[in-house]
């Protein structure tokens, strides 16, 4: 992963050196009657400018609407070159900071950055290193022009401290779980995914088990098995635990990790580059578990990641099979493209082997939840009162989770003439749902558990927008976070 940039709180008014010290100052603009108004946070800014900041800001076309990002040159006036000043709108949320913050530091281009916004610090943080995150791995000549060192204007309190360690924990798992979704897949497959668990693993000590595929077999995982058998490069289940001495609890979490989807002998015919991120689900799983060991969260973690990449070849698993998953239950494939269904139920039935607590699934399962919900709400489905409270986790950390029904009706399509389940009923009504519904078979009766269906949400098909990058984005991870903080908060 590319450094991530240094974050440090700095006390304006006990270190007045710190706009020698940095080459842009992000301000925060919100809209007046009267035309653009500085944030909170930026008067020292604007007496550096003898006070004609406004009026600057005004004359470049400053509106103070969320998304605007307006460049001042201090053209000497200040230590510093440049003025950043981002719009938050009237509405200043935690999120409508993060989002600003995220795209000052996505339009800054110089190595120090302090930010001049008085607000949260776990959201000036969380938008600061996720609006500069970069995917330049594969570029011959990355950029030389990134942020290298970030400062927060806030009183250097042990509260602060705290909240700003956090959040770059929380922020750096959203890097990972980007970085993991980016890779391409002719470098990314399962044997490599693996290996990159193990790396993330070691860098917490963290115990990690990887089965190959002989010891799937013999484990008996049909579903890994039969998904995986059309590829060159086998398949992997991936087991990472994070067990701190005092646990109020443990979470079983588990991820869809189909390194490339092309169909299988169901080819697709769209959306094809768009399935390098099929193992979004995977990767927020893996950096969560690790981010709760950074955090030395008292509450212990699970992750089960089923990886596989499904291709078509004389190897193939082909519709009309009849495969046996985990457990003994036998599944009818009418479609090889409904594979993440059939590697989840094999690693929902090995996480609740260790009788968790509380499960959360996240998985890019259905083009349907796109249909439903759009490309930026993730569908949250499963035991209601669990799947609520993950909701009102995810949205208070950022994340758009919307709650979604499994209602009886739906059974009935996953029944097959010839095995105990289908993997697609006959028709394609509630997709989403379906979806669910099919993981809900595998989850015992008294288990809280929720299935978060990223499919749109995991990658950004359009342009960068606040925060966000293209490409990966890292979804899933501020709400497993927001989930395991929460539990600690209640039995801690
Ligand atoms: N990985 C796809 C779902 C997906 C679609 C993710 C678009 C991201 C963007 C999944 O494996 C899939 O192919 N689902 C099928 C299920 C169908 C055959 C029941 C789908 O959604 O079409
Ligand atoms: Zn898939
Ligand atoms: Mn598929």
């Amino acid at each position: 992963m590319p450094p991530v940039p240094s974050v440090t709180i700095v006390d304006p008014a006990a270190d007045p050196t710190v706009f020698d010290k940095a080459d842009a100052v992000v301000v925060g603009v919100v809209p007046s009657a009267t035309g653009p108004r500085l944030a909170r946070g930026a008067k020292a800014v604007d007496a550096a400018m003898g006070n004609r900041l406004t009026v600057a800001l005004k004359a470049a076309g400053a509106t103070g609407r969320p998304g605007q990002v307006v460049k001042i040159p201090t053209l000497g006036l200040a230590p510093f070159g440049l003025v950043i000043a981002t719009g938050i709108g009237s509405d200043q949320t935690g999120e409508a900071v993060r989002r600003a913050v995220g795209a000052a530091l996505r339009a800054a281009a110089h190595p120090r950055v302090h930010i001049a916004v008085d607000a949260p610090i776990g959201a000036i943080v969380e938008g600061a290193l996720l609006g500069g995150y970069r995917y330049t791995v594969y570029k011959s000549a990355p950029g030389k022009q990134i942020v290298r060192r970030v400062t927060v204007g806030a009183a250097a309190t042990a509260e602060n401290r705290s909240a700003m360690r956090t959040a770059r924990t929380v922020a750096v798992a959203v890097q990972q779980a980007r970085d993991l979704v980016n890779t391409p897949p002719n470098d990314l497959y399962p044997e490599t995914f693996a290996a990159r668990a193990v790396e993330l693993a070691a860098a917490e000590a963290l115990d990690i088990e990887v089965l190959d595929a002989r010891a799937l077999a013999r484990g008996r995982y049909g579903g890994i098995v039969a998904v995986g058998a059309g590829s060159a490069r086998p398949p992997r289940l991936v087991r990472l635990s994070y067990r701190p001495r005092r646990a109020v609890g443990h979470v079983a979490l588990v991820g869809k990790g189909i390194t490339f989807d092309s169909g299988g002998l169901n080819l697709k015919t769209a959306h094809l580059t768009w399935m390098k991120s099929d193992m979004a689900g995977a990767a927020a799983v893996l950096a969560s578990t690790v981010a709760a060991a950074a955090l030395r969260l008292p509450i212990a973690v699970t992750a089960t990641v089923p990886m596989a990449e499904n291709m078509p070849s004389g190897s193939a698993y082909r519709p009309s099979d009849i495969v046996t998953l985990r457990g003994g239950r036998s599944v009818e494939i009418a479609d090889t493209d409904a594979e993440g269904r059939l590697v989840l139920a094999d690693a929902i039935s090995r996480a609740v082997e260790d009788e968790p607590d509380h499960l959360i699934e996240v998985s890019t399962l259905t083009g349907a939840q796109l249909i439903a919900l759009g490309p930026r709400i993730i569908g949250a489905m499963g035991e209601p009162d669990w799947r609520d409270r993950v909701a009102r986790c995810g949205n208070a950390a950022g994340e758009s989770v919307w709650a979604m029904p499994l209602t009886e009706d739906l059974r009935a399509g996953l029944d097959s003439p010839v095995a105990d389940l289908v993997n697609v009923p006959p028709d394609r009504w509630g997709a989403m749902l379906v979806g669910g519904q099919f993981l809900a078979e595998f989850m015992p009766d008294a288990m809280p558990w929720v299935h978060l269906d990223i499919a749109g949400p995991a990658w950004n098909a359009g342009g960068a927008r606040d925060y966000t990058p293209q490409g990966g984005t890292g979804a899933g991870v501020r709400t497993i976070m927001a989930c395991l903080h929460d539990l600690v908060a209640e039995r801690g």
